[in-house]
């Protein structure tokens, strides 16, 4: 028991740095993204591994829009296949596959694989995997208002049953409401930062900074994530 509670149920990784370690090589940012695959497949194996029952990556923001529209295709090119060829994989390990974010900015191609590879491991139970895309933090916390605020409107005692509302009511319209707020974010690439990601979710999630860059992060650098939250002493503001 005691063991198990120094395993974070929801580990979270800001996946950074996979330009600067394919320019280090000499070669165009997509080789690091590429590269960034095999950590994913890598980060997932260990979690359900160590009992990890959620692991969240952000995978493309809605900032990531503005790069260059060659880097944007290319990316969706590269989440298509990976999904395409780990679903046989998840299938075997049990991976739940879930994607959240701004889903009207996906083409339509990409959507319906998502739809497909959701549905297929939806009954899936030994690890969820989540991937953002085309997520903010800030999206999150005003698409959840702009439902909110729509379902009010239809509802004569709408605007009472806002004043009523209690932080936890108001969890159940943001796009993670299935899923348990991250006990662990982790940065990869020495960025000291959380640029838009799950700013309400991550309200009380330890925080794990490394240099080493995405497509360097295995294995290894995730048990040492871990090793590093089970020192941790979490208080959520009160005191021990
Ligand atoms: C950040 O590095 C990385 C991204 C914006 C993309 C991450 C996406 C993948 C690794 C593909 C994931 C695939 C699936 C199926 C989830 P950067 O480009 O910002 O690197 P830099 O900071 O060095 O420029």
């Amino acid at each position: 028991m005691e063991e198990n509670s120094r395993i974070p149920v929801h580990v979270s990784i800001i996946m950074d740095g996979n330009g600067r370690w394919a320019k280090e090589r000499g070669q165009e940012r997509f080789y690091g993204h590429i590269e960034g695959v095999e950590s994913v497949r890598a980060c997932t194996e260990e979690a359900v591994k160590k009992g990890v029952r959620y692991l969240s990556l952000f995978a493309f923001s809605e900032e990531n829009w503005d790069r260059p529209q060659a880097e944007v295709s290319s990316l969706m090119e590269l989440m298509v296949k990976a999904m395409v060829n780990e679903l046989p994989a998840f299938l075997e390990n049990g991976i739940r596959f879930i994607v959240l974010g701004n889903r009207a900015r996906l083409d339509d191609r990409l959507n319906a694989e998502i739809d497909d590879c959701m549905q297929r491991t939806a009954d899936c139970r030994n690890l969820s995997l989540v991937i953002f895309l085309s997520y903010s933090g800030r999206w999150d916390i005003l698409q959840a208002a702009k439902r909110l605020a729509a379902e009010a409107a239809e509802n004569p005692s709408g605007l009472q049953d806002i004043m009523a509302m209690s932080t936890d009511d108001f969890c159940r319209y943001m796009s993670t409401a299935d899923i348990p707020d991250p006990d662990l974010i982790i940065r990869t690439s020495g960025e000291l930062r959380l640029s838009n990601y799950l700013l309400w979710q991550g309200a009380y999630s330890e925080l794990y900074f490394t240099d080493t860059l995405w497509p360097d992060f295995r294995a290894a650098e995730f048990d040492a994530a871990l090793e590093e939250y089970a020192k941790r002493d979490r208080r959520y503001g009160k005191v021990k």
